[in-house]
């Protein structure tokens, strides 16, 4: 099992995996193209023996101060041992690393895996956007990490002075 950075020739086994977690909202590839080739995100892998298990990106300009995860993903068979937090804390440690303080996302309100998973991190909702999500009709919950205060919490956990 390897976590690494995204490359361009990940692309067509994200695509696999983004139409299969997202079967009614899934991005082009187009635009998945893009996220992985911009300065601004970061995107990391999961894979075991070449197989891709999982992915998840993180938009983090330079001096802006703040993040938003772009999208997270674990393999359906490879779900429920721990591996999205592994992404997710490797896209907040990277935002950080990009000087973020705070990091932002948008979840659907009938995901409450996901939502469960932010939360347990510290991510806050902050807002609602109703029906942000078509052609599900689905409400966005807008959620909201103090990153300075997780990675405080991550040192003092790993018995490191931060
Ligand atoms: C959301 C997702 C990335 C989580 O990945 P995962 O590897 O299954 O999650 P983990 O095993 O790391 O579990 C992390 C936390 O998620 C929550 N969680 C995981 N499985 C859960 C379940 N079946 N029911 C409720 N909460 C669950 C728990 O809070 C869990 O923490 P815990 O193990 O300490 O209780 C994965 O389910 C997925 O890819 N879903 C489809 C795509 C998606 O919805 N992406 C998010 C878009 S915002």
């Amino acid at each position: 099992m390897s976590l690494r950075d995204a490359t361009a020739e990940d692309l067509a086994a994200i695509m696999d995996l983004e139409r299969t977690s997202f079967p009614t909202d899934a991005w082009s590839e187009a635009m998945m193209r893009e996220e992985l080739a911009s300065r601004h995100s970061h995107y990391v892998v999961l894979e075991d023996a070449g197989i891709l298990l999982g992915y998840g990106g993180v938009r983090a300009v330079e001096r802006a101060g703040d993040a938003d995860i772009q999208t997270i993903a674990i393999a359906a068979a490879a779900r429920g041992r721990g591996r999205g937090r592994e992404l997710l804390t490797a896209l907040l440690r990277a935002a950080r690393a990009r000087g973020a303080r705070e990091v932002f996302l948008e979840v659907r309100a009938d995901n409450p895996v996901a939502t469960s998973l932010y939360a347990s991190e510290g991510f806050l909702e902050i807002a609602r956007r109703p029906r942000y999500y078509q052609p599900d009709d689905v409400d966005a919950v807008v959620m909201k990490l103090d990153l300075v205060g997780w990675v405080a919490r991550a040192a003092a956990d790993a018995g490191v002075c931060s």
